[in-house]
């Protein structure tokens, strides 16, 4: 008998189907995989499964029993725990307070709320402590890195001891140690009969992690396979209609000319003595398990954080102490959490993908509304960007899609630096290569680019050379045929057989 099963469950946003009749049906104590490309429907079914959505039609059942789930009350009564993809947690909260937040309402206040709250934080610290380190429970969320703010909403969900665990995306800016160390606290669920749906666009976690998997297409399901006796390619070809084709990049090796350099850039506790030179048409990465101070030192560059040291810019030191200057020599700033630094919500696609660059198409102050509308069709065309109407606002566009557009408008700027932190978090596998495509060809016109990922396997496919950061120094440098996935893990780790160290 199935655990959690829907029927014909359909969902229309206004003119926009993003469910059609969906049958999906899980076993108990099975993990279950939700794939299909960006803007597919996995979102929307988990929201629907968790009440947050209603749908227009269709039922979930929950042990062969038709579930009124109407908010997180019936969703908490039947024993129902989600990680979004959005972050819900509030920033200027500390992680203590977030993680009360999230407990049981009815409980509250009582005796219970506080034994929940001691289990949610003894959760935190034991995946932390697996991790060797700490997640300190009072200071605000904000304080916190994307991937140990990650961690707290992931703790919070496993907390709970639910009968059914929904992930959607939750393993996205985290790097592969801290996901496995997640995946052993959701196969300790498992053992005890939880249900999971698990969300992701790293097929390889999906292997690693699930039994069996459900594959949408433009709303519908498509297929529902064994994953032992399924291949990668079968399921690329159910989630995409037919194979993308996966020829390898070619990037251009870089001009000879600098165009940044740092010298002795240091900022309080993130980041110490960081020296490198970055050429015309130039990848470099910047590696390592996660939180090692790649992201601050991509921030400091973009001047969203105190430095010490110097930058120089084509030759000139320069001083970039707010993000205006930055973009004003041509450096600009792809960042990981796109709600906070990547987009005006509320405002269109066409805003959002057009505003940065319009300077370059007006004349005398004036715009031609046709143009930017053929513009902004260039870049949904090109990445391929899910929208029915570009004049819609962007947050009703699903998770990866958004990403999208925050990547394609910055490729029409005609910026000479670009700063990726983590670009294609949440992006399907179809649309990666489009953005590593539109980086080859950015890179052979002169654009140079500093990428943080926590994929290494995109640093390996992109990168020129990639330096590893460690406790906020670089500790190893790796390029061609060093940079490999092996001699990565290694460095980041600082166990160094074969690999170069820099000091
Ligand atoms: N609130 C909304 N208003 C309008 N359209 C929406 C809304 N939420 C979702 N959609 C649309 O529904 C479709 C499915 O979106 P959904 O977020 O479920 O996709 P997804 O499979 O989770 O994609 P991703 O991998 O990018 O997260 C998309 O076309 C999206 O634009
Ligand atoms: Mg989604």
């Amino acid at each position: 008998m199935a655990h959690l099963r829907t029927e014909g469950i359909c969902k229309n946003f206004g003119g926009v189907r993003a469910l059609h009749n969906v049958d999906f049906s899980c076993a108990r104590g099975e993990i279950h995989a939700l794939l299909g490309a960006n803007g597919s429907g996995k979102s929307t079914l988990s929201k629907i499964i968790t009440g947050v959505v209603a749908a227009d039609r269709g039922t979930v059942y929950i042990n062969n029993r038709a579930a009124a789930i109407h908010g997180p009350n019936d969703m908490f009564a039947q024993g129902i725990s989600a990680v979004y993809q959005e972050l819900s947690l509030i920033p200027q909260l500390t992680v203590a307070e977030n993680i009360l937040l999230g407990q049981e309402p009815t409980r509250l206040g009582g005796i219970n709320s506080k034994a929940a709250w001691k289990r949610a934080a003894e959760v935190l610290q034991t995946i932390a402590a697996k991790l060797d380190s700490e997640i300190p429970l009072h200071v605000p969320v904000r304080s916190l890195s994307s991937a140990e703010q990650q961690l707290v909403e992931i703790a919070k969900a496993l907390a709970r001891e639910p009968e059914i665990l929904i992930l959607d995306e939750a393993t996205a800016s985290l790097r592969e140690k801290e996901v496995q160390v997640v995946f052993e606290e959701v196969r300790r669920l498992r053992e005890q009969g939880c249900t999971v749906i698990f969300i992701s666009h790293r097929l390889e976690e999906v292997f690693d992690l699930c039994e069996r998997a459900t594959v949408l297409r433009n709303g519908e399901v498509v297929a529902t396979v064994n994953l032992a006796e399924t291949t990668e390619q079968d399921l690329l070809r159910h989630m995409l209609g037919e194979v993308a084709s996966v020829d390898s990049l070619s990037v251009p090796a870089p001009q000879d000319r600098v165009v940044l350099e740092v010298k002795e850039l240091s900022s309080a506790s993130s980041f110490q003595r960081i020296n490198f030179q970055l050429r015309a048409g130039e990848i470099l990465g910047l590696g390592g398990l996660q939180g090692q101070g790649q992201s601050e030192v991509i921030q400091a560059i973009y001047g969203a954080r105190p430095y010490t040291g110097r930058i120089l810019f084509e030759g000139q030191e320069v001083q970039i102490h707010k993000p205006a200057a930055a973009i004003n020599s041509g450096i600009v700033l792809v960042p990981g959490d796109r709600h906070v630094e990547g987009l005006a919500l509320q405002r269109s696609v066409l805003e959002n993908v057009t505003l940065p660059s319009v300077a370059h198409r007006s004349r005398f102050g004036l715009l031609k509304m046709g143009r930017e509308e053929e513009v902004t069709a260039g870049v949904v065309e090109r990445l391929q960007v899910k929208v029915a109407d570009v004049h819609l606002p962007v947050n009703t566009l699903s998770g990866g899609n958004q990403q999208k557009a925050v990547i394609g408008k910055w490729l029409l700027t005609q910026s000479k630096v670009m700063l990726l932190d983590d670009p294609t978090k949440g992006v399907d596998v179809q649309a990666r290569l489009e953005i590593y495509r539109s980086v080859e060809e950015l890179c052979s016109q002169g654009v140079s680019f500093l990428l943080s990922s926590s994929d290494n396997k995109e640093l390996i496919a992109l990168c020129h050379r990639v330096l590893v950061m460690y406790e906020g120094q670089i500790v190893a440098e790796l390029a061609g045929e060093e940079l490999t996935e092996e001699n990565l893990v290694a460095a980041s780790m600082r166990i160094t057989p074969g690999v170069k160290g820099v000091s």
